[in-house]
């Protein structure tokens, strides 16, 4: 054992994980013993309100997904046992596929065992040097290690990240990569949809416009807002009122309004996805979805064409909720989305409210570093079109004992 180097790991692993305890960071992971619902089964807590989920239309636990799983896995057994370009493309592969890229009305879609993964795909596959990645601050840390990773392995692709949300500093990034010389070939910009940690959308007219000048291409990670936002749930741009041909490419999960299971998909032109089937490297060295996971995921969307009125619901609730925190004196960031945060700035609070909401019989996370900036520390609540309103009556209740 090479006794110089294991010591100096393990006491250096104790100092972090000890100083996460005595700061009241150390984050406990809660044991669900049921499904994932409007109200959930957790060890040590009995039946409490779930208002932490991405579980925004309570497609995880619909009979029919869950139905369409168990007959997928009757079907094609517990795996591929394989990467995609070897044996791992089953035709249930193809239907979904099929199904993302007919719900966002694109060329075509392909599919990964995470939106994690998709991101780490689109930017390495499809980016070359000379090239330019310009991004919000704000988007997801996949965006982020998708960038670095792709600029890591291709000298010469640049990237620039711009203030969140503000269109000026994007112009502003637009402007300095047209003069760089440095800068020969395509120039992306990519944003979220919707903001995981503020709840916020991007403003994609704004951005698109931006692109258009620039002749920039762009890319939404619509994970947090496909399902949610726009009449009929297809996403933040459905909300502006843009047509999906307007954003060039999609990334997005199945983890969350979506069956809320796992996998990720990129969707836009097939002559993209045709690339990333040769060159993705996730795709290349690392299994296909799981046959039963495509198959619920098929359900869930098709479940989400047929019944739009889900996605209403699901507005009405997000409606009645900001109402009533907001009334509890709560300052909740402003927007249409069914993620609400209460900004409460110290990680050991937002975790020690988060502990007596649950105490309340609810169940709210507290966020804090490494996952939101230090100081930036929140209670991330969430809001399902499973919820009744009874269920957030309970989270006024529990956040009014909280404010007293
Ligand atoms: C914007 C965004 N992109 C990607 C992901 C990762 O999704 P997955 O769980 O499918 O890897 C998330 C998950 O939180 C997300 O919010």
């Amino acid at each position: 054992m090479p006794a110089t180097i294991a010591p100096n790991f393990h006491s250096r692993t104790v100092e972090i994980l000890d100083s996460l305890e005595q700061s009241g960071q150390l984050k406990l992971l809660q044991s669900i013993e049921g499904p994932m619902d409007a109200t959930v089964r957790m060890r040590g807590h009995g039946e409490v309100v779930c208002l932490c989920s991405n579980n925004y239309l309570g497609l995880a636990n619909h009979p029919e997904v869950v139905e369409a799983g168990i007959a997928g896995l009757r079907k094609y057994g517990a795996g591929t046992a394989s990467v995609r370009f070897i044996c791992g493309t089953f035709d249930c592969h193809e239907r979904i596929e099929a199904r993302i890229a007919q719900f966002y009305g694109v060329e075509a879609s392909y599919t990964f065992t995470s939106c994690w993964n998709a991101n780490e795909a689109i930017f390495a596959t499809l980016c070359e040097p000379g090239d330019m990645i310009v991004s919000d601050e704000f988007n997801h840390a996949s965006i982020i290690d998708g960038i670095r990773l792709a600029v890591s392995i291709k000298k010469g692709l640049l990237r620039g990240v711009y203030k969140h949300g503000d269109l000026n500093a994007l112009r502003e990034r637009l402007v300095g990569a047209r003069a760089n010389s440095e800068v020969t070939g395509t120039i992306w910009v990519v944003t979220d949809g919707v903001f995981s940690m503020e709840g916020d959308i991007a403003d994609l007219p704004g951005i698109r416009a931006l692109c258009d000048e620039f002749g920039a291409l762009l890319i939404v990670d619509d994970s947090h807002g496909t399902g949610v936002m726009g009449a009929s749930g297809r996403g933040t741009h459905e909300h502006w009122g843009m047509s999906a041909t307007k954003i060039d490419y999609f990334t997005g999960t199945l983890g969350k309004a979506l069956g809320g299971a796992a996998g990720g998909y990129i969707a836009g032109s097939r002559r993209a996805i045709d690339l990333i089937v040769q060159r993705g490297r996730p795709t290349l060295f690392s299994n296909a979805l799981p046959c039963s996971v495509a198959c619920s995921a098929d359900k869930a969307i098709e479940v989400l064409m047929r019944e739009p009125q889900r996605v209403t619901r699901l507005r009405d609730n997000v409606a009645y909720a900001r109402e009533g925190i907001a009334k509890l004196g709560f300052s909740v960031l402003e927007s249409p989305t069914a993620i609400c945060p209460i900004i409460v700035h110290d990680t050991a609070k937002a975790i020690h409210m988060s502990r007596q909401l649950l105490d309340s019989g609810v169940f709210v996370i507290g966020f804090g570093y490494p996952v939101v900036p230090e100081g930036h520390a929140r209670l991330r609540v969430q809001i399902s079109a499973a919820h009744e309103q009874a269920h957030l009556d309970t989270l006024f209740t529990a956040l009014a004992t909280l404010a007293r």
